[in-house]
């Protein structure tokens, strides 16, 4: 028992001084922006050390708990898979089986090519394109794919090894014509559906107006197989340049098709109807797609954020195989509605986002 009657004045003094710069101290660290550390150690026990994490934000603490989730068990639900897809299909016939995804010659009339409005410069079909698309639809009709892999281009996929696993799918879906031969360990190399942003032919290959560039853009496609999807009827690239890159287009396994502008519409209003206004990203388009068209869809590289929560916290390229970053990826909060159903769905077992390394 401390006797403070004891206390001579100078003790007193010296006690209270004490008190005071450690309540100084600790405030300090607690209002500093930057914080001690990530996260304060207690002793639970003589032998074991638990790290808690000390959140600064609720942003960081949703990436833990997203972590949290994605590293339970996870079960199919094949019920549930049965309903969604019912469910796309009662919504719009452009998400019922696989007629509508892309455009070919089957499902459209002349006096139909008018429905699709291209843009500005573009009214309906012209009979120049409609000679480009291809004569039958290019993806499996009356029976879907049984197991397919969307592969997103997050940096989670750098180091992950899952490359034989990616291409143990039937079914291979990829975005905006991400190098593959390099990063065949972490992200395998089998492509059957995989989307490009049509600007990509302007940035890399000068609207393919020379030789040189239609050598170059076939070398870098000769990675590819299946069909690559395009959105045609954007603002931001003439139709003439996709139709140069389909016209030019050598390898034979491999078809430029343009997206079906009514099933894009279509998959943005069924969200919108659930609640997601901002226009949807490429990756989240191609899982409803593949919801769509498969029975098992496995994600890979699909998170957007620029950290992660595991067992220490280490920051996400925005890409696995180039050094961009996006604006996109320095905040939860872009994405974060997306990734916040891609995590529902994966909760109750319709679709499997995988985020852990493959031994
Ligand atoms: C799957 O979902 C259905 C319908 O929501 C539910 O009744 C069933 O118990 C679930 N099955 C499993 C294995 O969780
Ligand atoms: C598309 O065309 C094919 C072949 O003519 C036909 O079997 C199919 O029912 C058509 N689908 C739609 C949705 O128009
Ligand atoms: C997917 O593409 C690979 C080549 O990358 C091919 O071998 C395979 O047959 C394709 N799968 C389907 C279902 O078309
Ligand atoms: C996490 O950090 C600790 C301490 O720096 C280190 O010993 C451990 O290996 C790290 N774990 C992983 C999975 O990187």
């Amino acid at each position: 028992m401390p006797n403070f009657a004891s206390f001579n004045r100078k003790q007193y003094l010296f006690a209270l001084l004490l008190v005071c710069s450690v309540m100084c101290y600790v405030y300090t660290i607690m209002m500093s922006p930057e914080g001690l550390d990530w996260s304060i150690t207690y002793r639970r026990d003589r032998d074991e050390q638990t790290s808690l994490w000390n959140f600064r934000d609720i942003g960081d603490q949703q990436l833990y708990l997203y972590e949290s989730v994605l590293q339970n068990k996870w079960r199919s639900n094949v019920t549930k898979r049965d309903n969604m897809r019912q469910e796309l299909a009662n919504f719009r016939s452009e998400l019922s089986g696989s007629w509508l995804v892309v455009l070919h010659q089957e499902n459209i009339t002349e006096e139909e090519g008018a429905k699709f409005v291209f843009n500005h410069k573009f009214n309906g079909i012209s009979p120049e394109l409609f000679k480009q698309l291809p004569k039958i639809n290019p993806l499996s009709h009356g029976k879907r794919y049984r197991s397919c892999a969307v592969v997103g281009n997050s940096g989670t996929m750098l180091h992950s090894g899952c490359g034989k696993e990616i291409d143990k799918h039937d079914y291979v879906f990829r975005c905006n014509i991400p190098p593959l031969v390099p990063f065949e360990r972490d992200a395998g190399t089998k492509s059957n559906f995989t989307t490009m942003n049509p600007s990509i032919l302007n940035k890399r290959y000068q609207s393919l107006k020379v030789d040189e560039q239609i050598d170059q853009f076939n070398d870098f496609m000769s990675q590819f197989n299946g069909v690559i999807l395009s959105v045609c009827h954007g603002f931001a690239i003439p139709i003439s340049t996709i139709m140069r890159a389909m016209g030019n287009l050598k390898r034979e396994q491999l078809k430029i098709v343009c997206a079906n502008p009514m099933h894009v519409q279509s998959v943005a209003e069924f969200w919108l109807e659930r609640n997601i206004r901002a226009r949807l990203s490429t990756g989240f388009y191609m899982v409803t797609t593949a919801i769509q068209l498969c029975d098992e869809v496995e994600l890979y590289g699909f998170w957007p954020f620029s950290e992660r929560f595991g067992e220490n916290k280490t920051s996400v390229p925005y890409h696995y195989f180039d050094e961009s970053s996006c604006k996109t990826s320095n905040r939860v909060h872009t994405m974060d509605k997306e990734f916040a159903i891609l995590v529902q769905l994966h909760n109750l077992g319709i679709i499997r986002i995988n985020m852990a390394s493959c031994s």
